[in-house]
């Protein structure tokens, strides 16, 4: 997404410092000062008009939410977006800060175990095999997310485009993270109203493409969680057929 910044523009993002961060890796290890309490962090990097997280921090006010992007132009949208979705929705504007800033040097803006969860939307594909690297789902920015999530980390990631889908599934598979809620087609029976959707997949969904989704456990504690409840679902699964054996055995 190229854009141009217009005249004016640096001037309204720094009239809203409460909301727009233009130098965030001043906050780097720093970002519960700045939110003034110790609730997870939750971020989305490219969060172009930023509908997403403005939507996502209006209805948990106890989770913190960055949206991250390096245009100018689009942290503007985004702080209208914010704006609008607190009419709308009511809540305050205190557990959301936009920051303006380029993902490749996401290391600068974040200490370890500083995040909980990262959010990769609709990421640019980079489609020519020379540019792999540059796909934000790549082993290269993979291993920069490890060391900044926690220990309840996890990446949660949506994509229109199927090959980059499985470049994905393949990084995350090669570097021995876990999977789950693996999805090809995530609004198949159905728009899928538990999850906010985003500008682009509203675009997408709505042309019929099929929306891919994957949550990646990274944190060890995540990883715990999650394995629990693989367990707890698999005895409820044994615990059903067990039941229905006995009736069966029972009738005949
Ligand atoms: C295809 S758009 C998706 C926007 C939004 N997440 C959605 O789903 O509607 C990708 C966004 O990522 C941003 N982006 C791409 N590379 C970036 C980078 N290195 N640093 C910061 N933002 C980046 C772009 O500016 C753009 O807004």
């Amino acid at each position: 997404m190229r854009l141009r910044g217009r005249k004016g523009i640096r001037e309204a993002l720094e009239a809203q410092p409460d909301l727009i961060v233009l130098d965030p890796a001043q906050y780097k290890g720093r970002w519960k000062e700045l939110f003034g309490n110790d609730h997870p962090i939750h971020v989305e990097l490219g969060m172009g008009k930023g509908r997403f997280i403005s939507q996502l921090s209006s209805l948990n006010p106890n989770v913190n939410y960055i949206g991250v992007d390096m245009y100018d132009e689009l942290i503007r949208r985004a702080s209208e977006k914010a704006q609008w979705s607190r009419e709308e929705n009511g809540g305050t504007l205190a557990n959301l800060k936009l920051a303006l800033f380029n993902i490749e040097k996401i290391e600068d803006m974040f200490d370890t175990d500083e995040l909980e969860r990262i959010y990769l939307n609709f990421s640019d594909p980079w489609p020519k095999k020379r540019h792999a690297r540059r796909r934000l789902t790549h082993s290269g920015f993979v291993h920069k997310y490890m060391s900044i999530l926690n220990r309840n980390g996890e990446i949660h990631f949506k994509t229109d485009s199927r090959s980059l889908f499985e470049f994905s599934l393949n990084s995350f598979a090669d570097m021995g993270l876990r999977m789950r809620n693996i999805s090809l087609d995530l609004h198949a029976e159905g728009t899928r109203t538990d999850l906010v959707m985003t500008e682009y997949e509203t675009k997408f969904h709505d042309k019929g493409v099929n929306i891919h989704r994957v949550e990646v456990v990274i944190g060890e504690q995540a990883l715990q969680k999650h394995l629990h409840q693989l367990e707890a679902a698999q005895k409820h699964e044994d615990a059903q057929a067990a039941a229905a054996d006995s009736e069966d055995s029972s009738e005949a």
